[in-house]
């Protein structure tokens, strides 16, 4: 796939003064593999971080530098670099340059450019996690996205200064993920809009305590990734998880069972709805608004269940606005097509992808597994592949479905 999604593409990429700036080495580098044209616009306090001769060697071209120079001004103006470009990146985004962007602040070159531009503008954003979540920066973000600016990241971890939580600017490869999506409108999903249900579900006992299960989400999370990738308009409802948001994919992160089904009608109508969710099926059915308390020689507490609304079967019965094609996976440990056809009928779903669960085959938190893909055509035995692949498998059935349905 190298060297063809971006062949010929313009990319302006804005660097911005942040410890992150070391990764845009990294995504010039990226983006040339995949035969984009990259120019760079540096901020003064970008130097502090990586070099222009740094730029300059893995893009191949000029560096433009934070202050203005006549002759840069007269060979090739602000306006000229915007011109020359079809997308704007900015990696990173520090909080400052998005803060000048909020408020139409232009006193260096790149803020002057981004003020002046009329092309799109993408940004990646790092920034220690008190700056990210300030209410400034906040509303600047706020005003940029109500302006069409797009954003991708950052992710939550470990940061630089010793903290944690969200503010490191997204991997390199996310970013050219996010720029691949942007330029994705002759994908085979473009224009469609997907739903994805991943990980776990939480069912409240007290404030403290939970009902789970060990579902890592990798499965859902790669089918959001290759959707999004394939041009579709992707939002995850995801239970807690490790794994990472996907790129260029809007996540809505929920505890419970109900909370999900909440989400996924929120983020209605959509033309295709995948449930890889393993939802807990029931709930239990009066969370104690106060810690339980060990009571002295006392009983231990017994809970009453209640039933958990079924996602897949609401999505598959929806009279208005039903998904055109809605698929669910049936984990099994015997019998799995025939549990799976069964299963297919009763939760009113179009398509089953169905897997042995049973213990020894690491389909659960492992990163691979073999499955069966169940249509009203009959059933379809893939070979064993890792989740991205089968995600990626997936996607591209579907292209195939939507593409052979009457227009
Ligand atoms: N599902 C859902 N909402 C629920 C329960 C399940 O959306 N409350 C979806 C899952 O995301 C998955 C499919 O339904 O797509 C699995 O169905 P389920 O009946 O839970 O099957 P298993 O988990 O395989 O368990 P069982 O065989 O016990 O029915």
């Amino acid at each position: 796939m190298l060297g063809h999604h971006l062949r010929g593409k313009r990319i302006l990429l804005i660097v911005s003064g942040g410890i992150a700036a070391y990764k845009s080495l990294d995504l010039v580098r990226r983006l040339r593999e995949r035969n984009a044209a990259v120019r760079c616009v540096m901020t003064q306090s970008a130097e502090e971080f990586v070099t222009p001769l740094s730029l300059q060697a893995l893009s191949e071209d000029k560096v433009y530098r934070a202050l203005f120079s006549l002759t840069d001004e007269s060979e090739m103006g602000h306006i000229n670099l915007s011109r020359q470009a079809d997308l704007v990146v900015i990696a990173p985004a520090t909080a400052n340059i998005l803060a000048k962007m909020a408020g139409g602040i232009a006193d260096d070159l790149a803020t002057t450019l981004l003020l002046a531009t009329d092309k799109d503008v993408l940004a990646a954003p790092a920034m220690n996690v008190r700056m990210w979540n300030h209410a400034a920066t906040q509303a600047n973000l706020a005003t940029l996205k109500s302006r069409g600016v797009r954003f991708i990241g950052p992710n939550e971890g470990d940061m630089a200064c010793g903290e944690y939580g969200p503010g490191r600017m997204a991997e390199p490869l996310e970013v050219v993920a996010a720029i691949e999506a942007y330029f994705g409108t002759d994908a085979p999903l473009a224009g469609r809009r997907a739903l994805v249900t991943s990980g776990p579900t939480y069912e409240a006992i007290d404030p403290v305590r939970f009902i789970g299960n060990r579902s890592s989400g990798k499965q859902g999370h790669a089918l959001a990734a290759a959707l999004a990738s394939a041009g579709a308009e992707t939002t995850l409802v995801s239970g807690p998880t490790a794994e990472p948001a996907p790129a260029g994919v809007s996540v809505v992160r929920i505890e419970s069972a109900r909370q999900m089904l909440e989400a996924c009608q929120a983020a209605l109508p959509v033309d295709i709805a995948i449930c890889a969710a393993a939802v807990a099926d029931w709930r239990v059915a009066s969370e104690a608004p106060q810690k339980l308390k060990k009571q002295e020689g006392g009983a231990p507490p017994s809970l009453s269940f209640a039933e958990n609304p079924d996602i897949l079967a609401t999505l598959s019965h929806l009279n208005e606005g039903r998904p055109r094609l809605v698929i669910g996976f049936a984990a099994e440990t015997e019998n799995v097509v025939e549990n799976a056809v069964a299963k297919r009928a009763r939760k009113g779903c179009d398509w089953m992808l169905a897997n042995d669960v049973s213990a020894g085959t690491g389909a659960f938190g492992g990163d691979a597994n073999t499955m069966h893909l169940i249509t009203p055509d009959g059933v379809e035995d893939w070979p064993r592949l890792t989740k991205r692949q089968i995600a990626d498998r997936l996607a591209a059935q579907i292209a195939a479905h939507f593409r052979s349905l009457p227009a």
